[in-house]
């Protein structure tokens, strides 16, 4: 990645001030999730007398995955037939349930699924312009799925959250970085830190309750894109892990940590594929023309009975691509020109209609991949385009399940559980007073931004339920806040005192800057831990190849410098990366097998074992002792389907 310097803008800690911000609940994040959280804690805290802050680091109105805006809500149950299709709670966890290959938290998902029909009724009272039907009804893209015009989907929710809390009480451009736990009670949270990316100030919230909301972690791997490109990549490449690493040194326990999402999407330009395989019934063809979802389907046959599911879980249309592209029979083509004159059926202005929607489909979402269209000169009304799998995301709210272990509703949460929790809040982690939302909040995947509004909901509201029930009289450690304040500006200090022992700031023996680190930290994902270099296949030795080299790495964080707040915020980003990813390995060690084919593989574990396998994989780090522990928890059938 190049790095152009700026104007050096350098600070000693004793020259920042500290700002101070007193709070009840606390939510780090404004994105999708963290705005629900702030719009409903702010209607019960209101009546408990309790103050509720948000803070993120960019602007709230454009931030997180969301920020470029969306062309549809992927989850959309519709209880109440308000769309062309209406469903049911048992079928929907059953489609999660089995497009996460059989494990999935039943209760978690119910939970959020069961409410998440009037967030999105809400989206459309504040203004989000919902596709409809001559006949007034919500126009479905695919069975859960509903069409939107969304390129103000972000603006109009954050705005919504905003009212909600009311000015003076979301904090813009602070990055956090570390939890504060309570002084009396270790086991417990009492806020957070963090500093502006702006100007000078750290900030020190002390808070009765904290929210994680930071979204899941993208660049932990080496992107498919290089020079120029390099940090293009699908997922928003403002979620760093933030959430998973402050969790985890907290203390709390992390699952699913070893699952990753590998979208298949438009090559180079990341162009989601759901619209045009759901709404313009596209197919995908390899080299030779052959439909491989066809030529491949008696593939899925393995993967009994996950792989004969109605749609074949994400993981294993991945899978069935990859064994094209492992015979050399790529590239993999999306034929769009085919789907779109099918569509049309020769009506010149049903065709225009048709052109319309499929690049209202990017430009919503993807700008970008419209513009590779443009600069290829690729017409999708003439021609194919090609499709790839990209590099790995670890995250809770797509389709992807790695989080934190959170606590369920009390009316669904499995009792064997229960013992987990110090307390039963919904989305409460294992430490007392954490809650952890959207992409952080692990084992219920397929929230997509209307769940993880909803989850944001659910756990506002239980955070202030928990402070006024437990009644937390937390207080911090002063003496802890003054390390964290000369811990966290150190890499400008560093900078400062070793500028000029070296004529090239890149070369410098006494320091290096995060986009260094995030090269190398690329580079021992991509080539150990199961990235695109070895088309998502790792084993053990490659795996504890990958923790010598993290451990390394992790060594060499200490001698990171920044030149500015913008390389100080690069320095904590890749902090909080390289302890997702060494999370990320150790749970791909512990589970020995392949669950998700498409997704990863253990080339010394290629079966599914559902005989041992069909658990949770639960990790706690003890700071302390800098130990991992690990444990398996069983699935837990919750709501009734059958396969
Ligand atoms: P985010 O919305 O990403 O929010 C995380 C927030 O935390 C960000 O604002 C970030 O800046 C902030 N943050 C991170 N670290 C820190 C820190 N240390 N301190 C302070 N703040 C921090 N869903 C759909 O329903 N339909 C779709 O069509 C769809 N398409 C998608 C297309 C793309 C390209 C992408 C990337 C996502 C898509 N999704 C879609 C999924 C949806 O966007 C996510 O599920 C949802 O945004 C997750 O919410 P979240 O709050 O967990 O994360
Ligand atoms: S998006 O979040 O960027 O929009 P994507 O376009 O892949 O993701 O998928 C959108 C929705 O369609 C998701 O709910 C996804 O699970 C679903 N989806 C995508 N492709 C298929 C497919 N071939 N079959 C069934 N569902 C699909």
């Amino acid at each position: 990645m190049v790095y152009y310097p700026k104007k050096h803008e350098l600070y000693k800690p004793e020259d920042v001030e500290t700002v101070e911000v007193e709070t009840d609940v606390l939510i780090v994040g404004g994105g999708f999730a963290g705005c629900g959280a702030a719009y409903e804690a702010a209607y019960w805290a209101k009546a408990a007398g309790l103050k509720v802050t948000l803070v993120e680091k960019a602007a709230i109105e454009r931030s997180g995955a969301v920020a470029q805006g969306l062309s549809a809500i992927n989850t959309y149950i519709d209880l109440s037939g308000r769309s062309e299709i209406q469903n049911n709670l048992e079928d929907y966890v059953r489609y999660v349930t089995l497009d996460m290959m059989g494990v999935a938290r039943e209760d978690l998902v119910a939970d959020y699924a069961r409410h998440v029909d009037g967030t999105v009724h809400l989206f459309e009272k504040w203004g989000l312009p919902i596709w409809k039907t001559p006949e007034g009804k919500y126009v479905r893209e695919g069975q859960w799925q509903i069409m939107i015009h969304g390129e103000s989907y972000k603006p109009i929710i954050a705005e919504a959250a905003k009212t909600a809390i009311g000015e003076g009480n979301f904090y813009e451009r602070i990055m956090i970085t570390h939890l504060l736990m309570d002084k009396n009670d270790p086991s417990r949270v009492a806020g957070a830190v963090g500093f502006s990316v702006r100007e000078p100030k750290f900030y020190v919230f002390k808070a009765k309750a904290v929210i994680l909301a930071t979204g899941g972690a993208t660049l932990l791997f080496r992107p498919r894109s290089t020079g120029e490109a390099a940090g293009r990549t699908w997922y928003a490449i403002f979620d760093t892990g933030s959430g998973y690493c402050m969790a985890l040194w907290a203390g709390a326990e992390l699952t699913q940590m070893e699952h990753r999402f590998i979208p298949f999407r438009f090559k180079d330009g990341y162009g989601p594929v759901g619209a045009w395989f759901l709404f313009f019934k596209c197919r995908a063809v390899n080299c030779r023309g052959e439909a491989y979802i066809e030529t491949r389907a008696a593939e899925l046959e393995k993967y009994k009975p996950y792989g004969l599911a109605a749609p074949t879980p994400t993981p294993l249309r991945n899978h069935q691509a990859l064994l094209e592209v492992r015979e050399g029979l790529g590239p993999i083509y999306m034929m769009t020109h085919e789907a779109m004159e099918a569509l049309a059926g020769g009506d010149p202005k049903k065709a225009k209609k048709i052109y319309d929607e499929a690049f209202e489909d990017f430009l919503d979402m993807t700008v970008s991949q419209a513009l590779l269209w443009a600069c290829q000169n690729i017409d999708p009304q003439e021609q194919p385009s090609e499709a790839a799998t990209a590099e790995p995301y670890i995250m809770g709210s797509h389709s992807g399940c790695a989080g934190a272990w959170v606590c369920g509703p009390e009316d669904l949460m499995p009792e064997e559980y229960k013992a987990d929790f110090p307390f039963i809040y919904n989305r409460m982690t294992t430490v007392k007073g954490l809650f952890a939302i959207g992409d952080v909040a692990g084992a219920n995947p397929h929230k997509f931004s209307s769940g993880s509004f909803t989850e944001g909901r659910l756990a506002g509201k239980a955070a202030v339920k928990y402070i006024v029930e437990q009644k937390p009289d937390t207080a911090i450690d002063e003496a802890k806040v003054a390390e964290l304040k000369e811990k966290i500006y150190a890499p400008m200090v560093r900078y400062e005192q070793y500028k000029n022992t070296s004529v090239d700031d890149t070369i410098n023996p006494n320091f290096f800057f995060p986009w260094q680190g995030l090269v190398r930290l690329q580079k021992l994902m991509d080539e150990y831990a199961g990235g695109i270099a070895t088309l998502y296949t790792t084993n053990e030795v490659m795996l504890k190849r990958a923790l010598e080299l993290l451990q390394f790495l992790k060594e060499d964080l200490d001698a990171l410098a920044a030149r500015d707040l913008h390389e100080l915020q690069r320095c904590w980003e890749l902090v909080h990366r390289v302890w997702t990813a060494e999370c990320h390995v150790r749970h791909l060690m512990f589970r020995q097998e392949t669950r998700w084919p498409g997704y990863y593989y253990r080339s010394d574990y290629p079966d599914l074992d559902d005989e041992n396998w069909k658990v949770f994989v639960v990790s706690k780090y003890n700071a302390e002792k800098d130990e991992w522990e690990f444990k398996k928890v069983p699935y837990k059938q919750v709501v009734e389907w059958s396969y």
